[in-house]
C-alpha cells in the first residue's frame, strides 16, 4: 500500500512540490466530502463565463484556494471560476485549476472532476501546455479517484476511507479501440466534416461512451486504454467551450504521459500559446491515430 506522497519521493520529485501535492489531495479530499452534504442547489450568481454557478463550484473554488494560499511553495493562482490570474505569494510553483469541470453534473449524481495544471512560472500569459511540470485530475464518481502525472507516465490514486491517497494503478498505455465520446453533437448541423467523422465512427460500430463531463471520459480513455473525445468549435463559437488553461492543456499532458495524443485539430494542444487565462480551444484527445483521424477529416 502505497501513499501519493511516498510515491512521488519515489520518483524523486522536489519536496516543494510534493507539499503542493499534498495541500491539492486534501482539497480533493474536502471537495469530495462536501459532496455528499452540501446544497447542489444554484446560487443564482454566475462566472466569468456567464455560467451559473452552483453552490458547490463556489465551495469548491474556495476550499482549492484556500489550500493553496496557505502553501508557501505557490506563487501565482488562477481559477476557472474566476476572473485572471492571482499571485498569492513568493513560491515558485503556479497551479491553474477548474475546482468542478461538469458542476451542472452534480444534481443528477453523474461523475464531476476537477483539473490541476502545475506551471513554475510568474503568469500563465505566453505559457504552452508543455511547459507544466505536473498535472492531475480527480473524478467524484462512485469512488474518488486521483489521476496524476509528473512526467513520468500516469498513476492513478483511490482515496480511501480515511482520505487517503492510495496508488490503485500505474502504466497506462492508450493504444487503439472503438470508442467514443462525442462532445458538441449540435455542430453537425453546420459542419459537415464533423456529421462524417461522427458517421465513420458509427459505421464502424464504435461503443458510445459520453457522460457530458470531460473528466470522467477522458479519465475513462486513460484507463481503458482506448478511445477518442471530441469537442470541437462551430458557428459563433469556432473554439469550442473548453478552455486551454484550465482543461484542455492539463488533460493533454495526462494524456500525451499515457501515450495517447490530443489536438485541437491542426496543432498539438500542448504547444498552443496561452494568450488569455479564458482562452478556449476545440479538442481532440484519445489514441494517437484516432486523434489523426480527427485532424484528418476535419
Ligand atoms: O464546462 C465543461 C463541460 O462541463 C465539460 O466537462 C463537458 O465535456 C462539456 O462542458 C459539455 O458541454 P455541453 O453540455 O455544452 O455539451
Amino acid at each position: 500500500m502505497m501513499r501519493f506522497d511516498a510515491y512521488l519521493k519515489s520518483k524523486n520529485v522536489d519536496e516543494h512540490l510534493i507539499d503542493v501535492f499534498r495541500s491539492l489531495m486534501h482539497a480533493v479530499r474536502d471537495i469530495s466530502r462536501s459532496m455528499n452534504v452540501e446544497d447542489s442547489g444554484k446560487v443564482g450568481s454566475k462566472n466569468v463565463f456567464g455560467e451559473e454557478q452552483i453552490a458547490l463550484d463556489v465551495l469548491a473554488d474556495k476550499i482549492v484556494y484556500d489550500y493553496m494560499r496557505n502553501n508557501e511553495f505557490v506563487g501565482l493562482i488562477a481559477s476557472e471560476e474566476g476572473d485572471g490570474e492571482e499571485k498569492i505569494g513568493d513560491g515558485a510553483y503556479a497551479v491553474c485549476h477548474d475546482p468542478l469541470d461538469g458542476s451542472s453534473l452534480v444534481d443528477v449524481n453523474l461523475s464531476v472532476g476537477t483539473i490541476v495544471g502545475i506551471y513554475k512560472r510568474e503568469t500563465f500569459i505566453g505559457a504552452k501546455g508543455d511547459e507544466q511540470v505536473a498535472a492531475m485530475a480527480a473524478v467524484y464518481g462512485p469512488t474518488t479517484t486521483v489521476l496524476l502525472t509528473v512526467r513520468q507516465g500516469v498513476v492513478k490514486f483511490i482515496m480511501n476511507d480515511d482520505g487517503e491517497f492510495i496508488l490503485a494503478g500505474e502504466g497506462y498505455a492508450v493504444g487503439e479501440g472503438k470508442m467514443f465520446a462525442p462532445g458538441n453533437l449540435r455542430a453537425c448541423e453546420s459542419r459537415e466534416d464533423y456529421l462524417k467523422l461522427v458517421n465513420f465512427w458509427i459505421k464502424e460500430q464504435y461503443t458510445l461512451r459520453y457522460s457530458g463531463g470531460m473528466v470522467p471520459d477522458v479519465n475513462q480513455i486513460i484507463l481503458k486504454g482506448k478511445g477518442i473525445f471530441a469537442y470541437p468549435g462551430y458557428g459563433d463559437a469556432p473554439e469550442g467551450k473548453l478552455r486551454l488553461l484550465f482543461e484542455c492543456a492539463p488533460m493533454a499532458l495526462l494524456m500525451e504521459e499515457a501515450g495517447g495524443a490530443a489536438s485541437d485539430g491542426e496543432k498539438r494542444i500542448l504547444e498552443k500559446e496561452i494568450l488569455t487565462v479564458a482562452q478556449r480551444t476545440p479538442i481532440f484527445i484519445g489514441s494517437k491515430e484516432e486523434v489523426e483521424r480527427c485532424e484528418k477529416y476535419l
